[in-house]
This record gives C-alpha cells, sequence and structure tokens, in this order.
C-alpha cells in the first residue's frame, strides 16, 4: 500500500465513501481510491491501477467496510459505475439498497447529461446507445422483487425535468412488466419514457419555469415539445416505437389530449401507461407554482377529476405496484 496520505478537517468536503463491492476485480477506474485511517485518508490504489482479485480481498480481510474517492474525482467514478452497470446490478452479493442508489444515480447523470447538452444537432448516436445500455440493465434490476421499493426511497419530489424522466421510466416499465412485457419491447418503451421529454430543451426556461399561469400562446410553445422531442430523435436509429412515445404522451384516452386528440385504441397500450406514469409523476413533484401531493392524493385526484383521460387497467396496475413497494 502507498502510503501518501491526505489530511483534512472537512474530510466530506473532500472525499466521499463508497463500499469495496464497488469495485471489480480486473478492472481499472480513472479515479484514486483512498482508506480512512484514524484522521488521514491513506492512498490505496492509484487512478488507472487494476483493481486485481488481491487488492479487493485485503479489503474484505481486513473488515474495510468503505474506501474513499476524492470528490473532484466523482464524474469518473461515476463513469466507471455505467461502465460496469450490468456488473452492479446483477450481483445479489450487492445489497438491493446500494444497486438501487447506482442504478439511480447513473439515470439521472446521464438524463442530466442528454438535457444538458442542449442538442444542437439532435440526440448523438453515442448517448443514445448509453441510454439503451442502461435501460437493458436497468429493466432487469427493475424487474427484481424489492428493487422498486428501494428505488422510490430515492425518488425527488423536485420538479427537475432529468428525475421526472427517470421516475417516469421506473413507473411506466414496472406496471408493463406486470403485464408481461418485456426484452426487446421494454427496451424500446424505456428508452421513449426517458426521452419522453426531451423536446423541452426546445422551450425557453421563462416558460418552462413560470410560477404563473402561462398565456395561450406561451401553452402552445409548452405544448410542442412533444413535436420538438420527436424532431430530436429523428435521424437517429431509435425506431418509430420510441419516437411515438416522445411525440404521443400527453394524448389522452378521451381525446382531449395533445399534438394529435386521438383516442382509445388509437393511442398504443406502452404509450398510455407513459402518459399515466407521466401525470402520476407530475402530480406527486414540486412544481414552480404548487408543492407536489402525496401519492395517496395524486391517485384520487386521477380517478374522481380526471375520468376518462387514461386506461383504468393501467391505473389499478400502477396503484398495486406503487402499494406493493410501499410507495401508497
Ligand atoms: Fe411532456
Ligand atoms: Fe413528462
Amino acid at each position: 500500500m502507498s502510503r501518501e496520505s491526505s489530511q483534512s478537517h472537512e474530510p466530506g468536503r473532500y472525499f466521499f465513501p463508497v463500499s469495496p463491492l464497488m469495485l471489480f476485480p480486473q478492472t481499472k477506474g480513472e479515479f484514486a481510491v483512498y482508506l480512512k485511517q484514524a484522521e488521514a485518508f491513506v492512498l490505496y490504489t492509484r487512478a488507472e491501477e487494476v483493481f486485481t482479485h488481491e487488492t479487493r480481498q485485503r479489503l474484505f480481510d481486513s473488515g474495510v467496510q468503505q474506501v474513499y474517492i476524492l470528490q473532484k474525482q466523482k464524474e469518473l467514478y461515476d463513469r466507471y459505475l455505467e461502465d460496469n452497470l450490468g456488473r452492479i446490478l446483477g450481483n445479489s452479493a450487492i445489497p438491493s439498497t446500494e444497486r438501487a442508489k447506482v442504478f439511480y444515480g447513473v439515470s439521472v447523470d446521464m438524463i442530466k447529461e442528454v438535457f444538458d447538452s442542449r442538442l444542437p444537432d439532435g440526440l448523438s448516436r453515442k448517448l443514445y446507445d448509453r441510454l439503451r445500455r442502461f435501460v437493458a440493465q436497468g429493466l432487469k434490476f427493475l424487474g427484481e422483487e424489492g428493487s422498486l421499493k428501494n428505488v422510490a426511497k430515492l425518488i425527488s419530489h423536485d420538479y427537475y425535468t432529468y428525475s421526472h424522466s427517470v421516475q417516469v421510466f421506473v413507473y411506466a416499465c414496472s406496471v408493463l412488466q406486470t403485464f408481461g412485457y418485456q426484452d426487446e419491447d421494454l427496451v424500446k418503451i424505456g428508452v421513449g419514457a426517458l426521452l419522453h421529454d426531451i423536446g423541452k430543451t426546445r422551450i425557453p426556461h421563462a416558460i418552462l419555469n413560470k410560477p404563473g399561469r402561462l398565456t395561450r400562446r406561451e401553452w402552445e410553445i409548452m405544448k410542442s415539445h412533444t413535436v420538438q422531442g420527436a424532431a430530436l430523435c429523428a435521424g437517429l436509429p431509435v425506431g418509430q416505437q420510441v419516437i411515438n412515445c416522445v411525440l404521443f404522451h400527453h394524448e389522452r384516452v378521451d381525446g382531449k389530449g395533445y399534438p394529435s386528440g386521438m383516442t382509445g385504441e388509437q393511442i398504443t397500450f406502452p404509450i398510455k401507461a407513459i402518459s399515466l406514469a407521466d401525470c402520476y409523476d407530475a402530480l406527486i413533484s414540486d412544481r414552480a407554482y404548487a408543492k407536489g401531493m402525496s401519492p395517496f392524493a395524486a391517485l384520487n385526484l386521477i380517478r374522481e377529476e380526471m375520468t376518462g383521460a387514461f386506461d383504468m387497467e393501467l391505473y389499478r396496475r400502477l396503484v398495486l405496484v406503487l402499494s406493493g413497494a410501499d410507495i401508497v
């Protein structure tokens, strides 16, 4: 072990802890790993150094529960987690609560990147491939018993578009899994759910975050995020199913939605699931003009005051999925 040390009176400012279970044998991170001994942080492995089986085993043998990484290397660590996501989410030796944190953290970071990149030429192929890979790995984890419950503990009620996108993906896919949707179909729907509001990157902030009521003109601009989102996805080999999720997620069964106002059977079942999940998450999230409702109140409002807008079988499954995960 190298004996370089770094002292700090405020460790939280410089380091963050991770479980040694998150460091995988025969991988290398671009970040250094430290141990905490008394009040000092001691370098354990350098950046670019391969974690061998022995490096890791030594930590377990000496009962180390946490290792430390420099805050300024957090982005590098996050990228390492994303690269090793399949190994993390599928590893039952890692507690489900820890895996849920990785699942949620990686997805929010990735969506943040999608939204913050401003997408001058639409979504890049590279970013899309990363999203697709994440969804395929994330769905397996979501399908495990107890996962949703652990993800739900992390769900943010702040209405940031990227946490909202992840939450719509989680609710819609959890519900569709109960109907037997899986594999390639569900991956496409999951990507569509994650990207459903991507068109909001084209809407001015003053309209997106306006605390008061939108004028008729502003509302028309806001509604255009569906069409603009579909345009951002065009040019990628995403397939029509993904584009339809983006384009039609505000349609309603009673025909009162937008942009096309189509009704009932014209809207595919997965899109109905996304539109319900979208509405539910918007109601429970804090907005510029109102505080979020409790899950119970939101479900009540959907049933009592939005009669005809959503598919009731999907609604019942959403209630079941949420109560199974102790959310309502
Ligand atoms: Fe939307
Ligand atoms: Fe949305």
